[in-house]
């Protein structure tokens, strides 16, 4: 049997990689962020998940506003990744599970989630800035990917509430392959963050830190925000986080936290890094 044995909550904001490419990590700005990371690098260099699903938010390189499904989910054998800007480099393509990936949507469409199919997907900053982070060396990336996005781009978005439903039918869906495969769950985006209007720059360290607290703790009770709620508290781009619940309702009712990072300001958003297992 397949099983999740761990969920991953990171940050992916696009300065993050270029930092990575320019080799800036143990600069001043950078250096009290990226320390957050080896542990959990080390974390998946003991674990070696054999498949990491990928939940994140594309952001207008794959879907734009004229087609943008609620949640998508590849179903290919590779992803590639595309100029985006931001001073990103283009990275290569990432490897995928097509069989891994039918099993999730038979199970997922069944449990009445009715995903887009995508036999071919590009992969945004959202999807490659997180895998740098966790594997600065790609030859040790032995997981297949999959990935689900969601759309954070135009109202309406998916409830905080229906994002945590997708990630325990996740749960139920992984826990229903019959292949004995390692399976880490990662969600991408988050937390506190404006980028436009009169409130750029906006970042909310307390809710930060208490929605990093109630992930572990009480999830349901951030399942209890509306979107426009979240936005108020965290930001226009802020509503990320219910990518983070979708993670979380991947796992069991209880969890342990292995560990955690919060640093602000990088680029605009208040960063944040989270490992959990489900708690024996
Ligand atoms: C930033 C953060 C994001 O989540 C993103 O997608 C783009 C930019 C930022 O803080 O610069
Ligand atoms: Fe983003």
């Amino acid at each position: 049997m397949a099983r999740i044995v761990g969920g991953i909550c990171t940050s992916h904001i696009p300065a993050i990689g270029a930092a990575i490419a320019r080799g800036a990590q143990d600069d001043d700005y950078w250096r009290p962020f990226f320390k957050g990371y080896p542990p959990v690098r080390d974390w998946l260099a003991e674990t070696k998940p054999d498949i990491a699903i990928m939940i994140y938010n594309d952001h207008g390189l794959n879907f734009f506003l004229d087609k943008l499904p609620t949640f998508a989910i590849g179903a290919a054998a590779e992803y590639q990744n595309a100029d985006e800007g931001w001073g990103l480099p283009t990275l290569p393509p990432y490897a995928g599970d097509p069989e891994f990936s039918w099993h999730l949507i038979e199970s997922l469409v069944n449990d009445e989630f009715d995903l887009t199919t995508c036999q071919e997907m590009l992969v945004d900053h959202a999807f490659t800035v997180p895998i740098a982070l966790l594997w600065p060396d790609r030859s040790t990336m032995t997981a297949k990917t999959v990935p689900i996005s969601v759309n954070t781009v135009q109202h309406p978005l998916p409830t905080p509430k229906r994002c945590y439903d997708l990630g325990v039918a996740v749960g139920r869906a992984v826990a229903s392959h019959p292949e004995d495969l390692k399976v880490v769950v990662i969600a991408t985006g988050g937390l506190s963050h404006q980028l436009e209007g009169k409130r750029a720059g906006f970042i909310n360290k307390a809710f930060d830190e208490m929605c990093m607290r109630d992930l572990i703790e009480d999830p349901l009770a951030l399942t209890r925000f509306s979107i426009h709620e979240l936005v108020e508290h965290a930001g226009s781009q802020g509503v990320e986080l219910i990518m983070w619940l979708a993670m979380r309702g991947a796992l069991g009712k209880d969890v342990a936290k292995l560990h955690s990072h919060y640093h602000i300001p990088v680029s605009n958003t208040g960063a944040g890094l989270l490992l959990l297992e489900n708690a024996a």
